[in-house]
């Protein structure tokens, strides 16, 4: 007998439905799957045959095929193991099948028989909700990530026997509610750090409420010890939380590469996340034969931060441009391409050379100009290029470090923030893709970033002096606009766009 169970694969961030099609028939006693599985689908025979035992089922001992449609598309991972074992028992009589065409089944099963949660729920409930899918059988441990999503019947199940219960008798049995620690919130350590725990680096901070306001690229250049990865940590904690909306695309990523630790929350804090600097580049953009997410896509509405960012390999910086650019990256296999989505503030942080100290006021620097250029070289033109706001730290004073901190709290920062960020919002009404002013386009420049005369001959100026970029010039003017409604104006007066240029200079001073 010929049965067919529903379930879905990931491609990129979406979901695919994947019919798995089971015929038991006369024949040699054998188990064949067809339908481009992956080793873990394969493996998968054995241990459906195992659990079906042990759970109490018969495994038919006739000649099983399974073929996984659609046949050109590569499936992977143990989420098979739960419609392959329903399509399985459907194809030997021992489930009722009437109700298979109306769900999607996804779970890893034990050689006991209980189910173990998978990676991806989030898409897959998503995009069933799209098909007009009635609902989803899954992992209990899946089934808060999957109620997430509006009208869609979810059914949570502990051991393959609650599966075919409910499939015998579906009446006995009702959809899993959203529970309370849905709305918990993955707070990360991040979160303890305030800005009032900084003492002095005025400069530093105004450059991080602007990054915050704007949405910019930002880096940290200045001595060992000054406070540039104490700062960087502080930005998560003045920006705005998530919207709904954005929550669920962030949780939908984390979803996908399997790094939701609390299965059934929604990801609520802004992503910040900081590789280290031995970080290859597929772990950055992305990559492997499945295509994963990578550190770029997993800071998506949040941060990317890279601490030391001289130590990264520069082919692996290299890696980055393009993606800073568009807001995505794309990943193309043989079979498949997948995009995806990569909108994320860059904060970096650097000594200014090698020993660490150039341009410091108590300690000389000792490295040579040849050495200091090699240092530089290594932060290629075309990257320092995207980074809009670039900021010396200097060493606190003796007295300021003696001293008590009496900077302004995350709290108030974060309140300018957000009524800066509020009025770009309200300008960009009529162009649904912009949320902040760092993703506007020349079109958008000319609209909102008009300049008087004297704020023309001043960014001419500094483009003759710095010798600036075209590219560089534009997110000047955009930076000159995030400091404009931080100060609440409509115009960009003289005094924004030259608070503007001083952050273009450092990367002109070796
Ligand atoms: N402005 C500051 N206010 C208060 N504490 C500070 C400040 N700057 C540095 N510190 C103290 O020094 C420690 C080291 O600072 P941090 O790690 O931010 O330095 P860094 O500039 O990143 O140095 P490196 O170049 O070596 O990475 C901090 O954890 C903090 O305890
Ligand atoms: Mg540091």
């Amino acid at each position: 007998m010929l049965a067919r169970v529903w379930s879905a694969s990931i491609v990129g961030i979406d979901a695919v439905k994947v019919g798995v099609e089971v015929d038991v028939s006369g024949g040699l006693p054998g188990i064949v799957i067809l339908g481009l599985p992956d080793s873990a689908i394969q493996e998968s025979k054995e241990r459906v045959k195992a659990t079906l035992k042990n759970a109490g089922f018969a495994f038919p001992m006739r000649k099983i095929v399974i073929n996984l449609t659609p046949a050109d598309l590569r499936k992977e991972g143990p989420s098979f193991d739960l419609p392959i074992s329903v399509g399985i028992l459907a194809a030997s009589e021992q489930v009722s099948a009437d109700l298979l065409g109306d769900y999607l089944f996804l779970g890893e099963v034990s050689l006991d028989g209980s189910l173990r949660p998978v990676a991806g729920v989030l898409p897959i409930a998503a995009a069933a909700q799209k098909m007009g899918i009635a609902g989803l059988v899954l992992p209990i441990d899946n089934a808060q990530e999957a109620v997430v999503v509006e009208g869609l019947a979810v059914y949570g199940c502990q051991h393959i026997s609650d599966v075919v219960n409910f499939l015998n008798h579906p009446e006995r049995y009702k959809p899993v509610q959203m529970n309370d620690i849905t709305e918990a919130s993955q707070t990360g350590l991040h979160h303890l750090a305030d800005l009032q725990d900084v003492k002095g680096q005025a400069h530093g901070r105004r450059a991080l409420e602007i990054a915050a306001a704007g949405g910019h690229n930002l880096i940290f250049v200045g001595p060992p010890g000054s406070g540039k990865t104490m700062l960087a940590r502080r930005l998560p904690g003045i920006l705005p939380p998530l919207s709904f909306a954005e929550s669920l695309e962030v949780t939908q990523i984390h979803s996908v590469a399997g790094l939701l630790k609390n299965r059934g929350s929604l990801v609520r804090d802004r992503p910040f996340r900081s590789p280290h600097h031995s970080a290859s580049g597929p772990s950055l953009v992305g990559g492997g034969s499945f295509p994963r997410p990578g550190e770029i896509s997993l800071s998506h509405r949040g941060i990317l931060f890279l601490d030391e960012l001289t130590e990264f390999k520069r082919d692996v910086l290299e890696f980055l441009r393009q993606p800073l650019e568009d807001g995505y990256v794309t990943i193309s296999r043989t079979r498949q391409s997948v995009m995806f989505p990569a909108q994320f503030t860059l904060v970096a942080s650097t000594n200014p050379c090698p020993c660490g100290y150039y341009g410091d006021t108590l300690q000389q620097c000792t490295c040579s100009p040849r050495q200091r250029e090699q240092y530089w070289a290594k932060l290629s033109g075309p990257l320092m290029d995207r980074i809009d706001l670039q900021v010396a730290v200097n060493r606190l004073k003796p007295e300021e470090i003696t001293q008590q901190p009496t900077g302004e709290a995350s709290k108030s920062v974060g309140e300018r923030v957000q009524k800066a960020r509020d009025r770009a919002i309200n300008r960009f009404q009529q162009e649904a893709n912009l949320r902040c002013n760092a993703q506007m386009q020349s079109r958008h420049l000319q609209k909102w970033c008009k300049l008087d005369d004297a704020s023309r001959n001043l960014l001419e100026a500094a483009i003759r002096k710095l010798g600036l970029s075209a590219r560089a010039s534009d997110r000047i003017l955009k930076v000159a606009r995030t400091i404009a409604d931080l100060a609440a104006d409509n115009d960009l007066k003289p005094q924004y766009v030259a608070e503007a240029i001083q952050y273009r200079t450092i990367d002109r001073m070796q």
